[in-house]
């Protein structure tokens, strides 16, 4: 099909119609040219499609389908395969429902742990993210069915995010928050890109030129539909001149007669309407042939279910297991507490929110593996919170006849979700109250943390077992159950790092704003970056997860030790298993650059793999790295760049515990321009290895001339040279205006601008 076509017959105001959809989740459709419609729905975690009164905030009914794990534990799955069996299933329910784009995944930067919304996120890594993402996305629109990837860019808090401008660098925002977008785009190409609420640099998200079309249209070269968030477009004749195509949702006929006023008046050319109509009537035209294309298959809702399980036990974090009082025994007396045993705690409030087809209780999935039936104590009461008092009373009594406590704790509704910014970090007060009456009364409990982020746990020593179940999904009942018994072995790994307390977070003085304006002062250092650079207690690193059996990191092989910035290089790990169960470890390869010219974080996550371990089972796991791995952008260039010299790859078991490590030289072939000028360093000049032979050389003359200046006599050479070649051109030239003239300055610079790189 050709582009720029399929529009030309169109008046100018079904062009206008065009950009401005068709209801709540359609674009237009215009039979005579045939342009098909396309309907969309949310969302990333499961489909909330709406036949009744629709919103952007899952409060109507919408049909029934899969509640899936929430972000958080698609992140800690660290497991690719898995997420596009997600994206598959997510597409045979679309097609099911006749949606031919989900709005979805969603994968801003989880960038401090009090965005309410961060459970939707995947992780604080922008590698993973974009790995996860990019199986996502391949795996729906191998069903025929468009992802849209959101929020283009910045979305990391929902507190004022309607009008709030993120202030963010270009080195941070290319590799952190557009990193996981850029991998989807140029690698897996979603079908549409939503833009965020907020500005970003001054401009609102929907609006800004740079974001859409000098980044996402010129150098990623994308050829998708760019809409908005719903109702998230300010000024609709600057977002389509700046390079918005579809707002979302329509019926606002106001719009429509504004539209053809800023036609009018020059705000919006012609030009950019027909783009954002082509744009439109293209991607709506490719999606529906798409979609077309592939054979509907009616989902198995059952295996769907089972899915949802699989993607709970995976992303499953077992955080803490001291004297190994995890997996229960069949044999154990055991005592469920918490309203979330008996009515789970799921799933995300917000756009993403699922009416689900089933539901699996975790009281009565212990009750089907425990040889005594369970007592439950309900501890807390979400509606009625006046009861608690009582409540837990009853649960210590309860709590004291068990020989282990299973305690399902967490945050309440409204406290997390779109919409919503945590106020502290800790989890619900009379959750919390809860596990310590109880640890008063018996040392024997499990707790399990029903909440997709990160927490405090001021309690976390009272208590020998954690198992972060994030929101877990509809299938989160039997999923932790199994683990709990050891049925399943717990295999998935922080995405984010939990720090001791909020103060720790490295936004902590910086946040969430002043005036309406917020500035990313840690630049590259979120999550890990930062805790790990400043060598930082944390509760739980990134990338941690405890098993039930043990691992071995055996061995390291690289297959050179020198590559340059063309080659890649290929690291293979040996891993066994050495305990006496069969289970799954995620082995995590950071990249640590030994020396460079700038502040860069401690390490960074560059590579990771799950691996499937029989009891005494060894398998060798292979990375292939390339330039990417190595590379930083580097905003003089506005590109990707390496500073050869020595890296330390890291394999680690989390982003703390490394067990092996190589180094490697790698060298770039394509060096940067040297631009010193007159007011550069001549220090920073010397040290710079890559013009080091003709900065001695013009050390040495600026020695020489200086010889017989009758005030600098008295000074020997090496006194000469540390006050002298202690400052700036500039300066040595205000200092000796008859030596050092302009032309000598010049010649200078272009002896060393002008050398070779190593
Ligand atoms: C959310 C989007 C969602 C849209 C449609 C907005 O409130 O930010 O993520 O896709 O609503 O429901």
């Amino acid at each position: 099909m050709e582009k720029k076509k399929m529009t030309c017959g169109l008046t100018v105001d079904e062009k206008i119609d065009l950009v401005m959809g068709k209801g709540y989740w359609n674009t237009l459709p215009v039979p005579s040219q045939n342009i098909p419609t396309i309907e969309m729905a949310d969302g990333p975690c499961g489909l909330r499609k709406q036949t009744g009164i629709c919103d952007h905030m899952g409060w109507n009914e919408s049909l029934p389908a899969v509640s899936y794990p929430c972000g958080s534990a698609i992140g800690s799955t660290w497991n690719r395969e898995l997420i596009q069996r997600l994206g598959e299933a997510l597409g045979e329910e679309c097609h099911e429902q006749n949606v031919q784009m989900l709005l979805g995944p969603a994968i801003n930067i989880k960038r401090q742990p009090l965005n309410g919304r961060n459970c939707e996120y995947y992780s604080e890594d922008p590698y993973l993210t974009g790995e996860l993402a990019m199986a996502y996305i391949s795996g729906l629109q191998s069903k025929g069915v468009g992802a849209c990837v959101k929020h283009f860019a910045c979305n990391n808090q929902e507190k004022n995010k309607n009008n709030l401008d993120t202030l963010v660098d270009e080195k941070t925002l290319r590799e952190i928050y557009l990193y996981a977008f850029e991998q989807a785009i140029c690698k897996v190409a979603p079908r549409a890109v939503m833009t965020a609420y907020n500005k970003l640099n001054g401009e609102f998200c929907s609006e800004n030129r740079w974001l859409l079309k000098d980044i996402l249209r010129k150098q990623w070269n994308y050829g998708g539909m760019v809409i908005s968030d719903w109702n998230g477009t300010n000024d609709a004749a600057l977002a389509h001149e700046n390079g918005l195509d579809l707002q979302m949702p329509s019926g606002f006929d106001k719009t429509h007669a504004y539209m053809s006023q800023a036609l009018k008046n020059g705000r919006l050319s012609y030009e950019a309407l027909n783009t954002a109509a082509e744009n439109v009537a293209y991607n709506a035209a490719e999606q529906h042939r798409q979609w077309m294309q592939q054979e509907a298959v009616k989902p198995d809702w059952k295996k769907h279910h089972q899915l949802a399980y699989e993607i709970a036990v995976e992303g499953a974090v077992l955080l803490k297991n001291d004297k190994n009082i995890l997996p229960l025994d069949k044999k154990d007396k055991i005592a469920v507490i918490g309203e979330y045993g008996l009515k789970p705690r799921f799933q995300i409030q917000g756009s993403a929110m699922v009416v689900c087809t089933e539901e699996d209780i975790p009281l009565s999935e212990i009750e089907k593996y425990s040889i005594h039936k369970p007592m439950f104590a309900q501890g807390y009461d979400t509606k009625n919170p006046a009861d608690n008092d009582l409540l837990r009373e009853e649960a210590v009594r309860i709590a004291r006849k068990a020989d282990k406590v299973v305690l399902f704790v967490g945050l309440e509704d409204g406290e997390e979700g779109e919409t919503v910014e945590r106020s502290f970090m800790g989890i619900h007060d009379s959750h919390r109250l809860l596990i310590e009456a109880c640890a008063r009364v018996t040392s024997n409990i499990i707790v399990v943390l029903c909440t997709g982020v990160a927490v405090e746990m001021p309690w976390e020593k009272d208590v020998p077992a954690i198992l972060d179940m994030h929101l877990g999904g509809q299938a989160m009942g039997s999923a932790v159950a199994a683990l709990l018994f050891g049925e399943r072995n717990p295999c998935g790994k922080l995405a984010e790092t939990f720090p001791v307390h909020g103060e720790n977070m490295p936004v902590y003085i910086n946040y969430p704003d002043q005036g309406g304006a917020i500035s990313y002062y840690e630049k590259v250092f979120v999550g890990y970056r930062y805790y790990d650079t400043k060598k930082l207690d944390v509760l739980y690193p990134f990338g941690h997860g405890l098993s039930y059996t043990k691992f071995d990191y055996i061995h390291m092989a690289v297959d050179r030790c020198k590559i340059t910035d063309a080659d890649r290089l290929s690291v293979k790990v040996n891993i066994k298993n050495t305990g006496n169960r069969t289970g799954s470890e995620i082995v995590e390869l950071y990249i640590h650059d030994v020396r460079c010219s700038y502040l860069k974080p401690e390490k960074e996550l560059k590579g990771f793999e799950k691996v499937y371990l029989k009891p005494d089972e060894e398998k060798t796991v292979t990375f292939i790295l390339d330039k990417m791995s190595f590379a930083h952008f580097e905003p003089k260039i506005h590109d990707w760049y390496i500073e050869s010299g020595e890296f330390d790859i890291l394999i680690g078991s989390s982003s703390r515990k490394i067990e092996l490590n190589k180094r490697v030289f790698v060298l770039n072939t394509r060096p940067m321009p040297l631009d010193y000028t007159e007011e550069s360093n001549i220090p920073d000049i010397l040290a710079d290895e890559r013009c080091a032979g003709a900065a001695q050389e013009v050390l040495s003359d600026i020695l020489d001339r200086t010889e017989h200046v009758r005030e600098l006599q008295k000074f020997s050479r090496v006194e000469r040279r540390t006050g002298l070649a202690g400052g700036t051109f500039r300066k040595l030239q205000n200092l000796c205006p008859a030596i050092f003239s302009d032309e000598i300055i010049a010649g200078y610079l272009k002896l060393i601008n002008h050398t070779e790189e190593i």
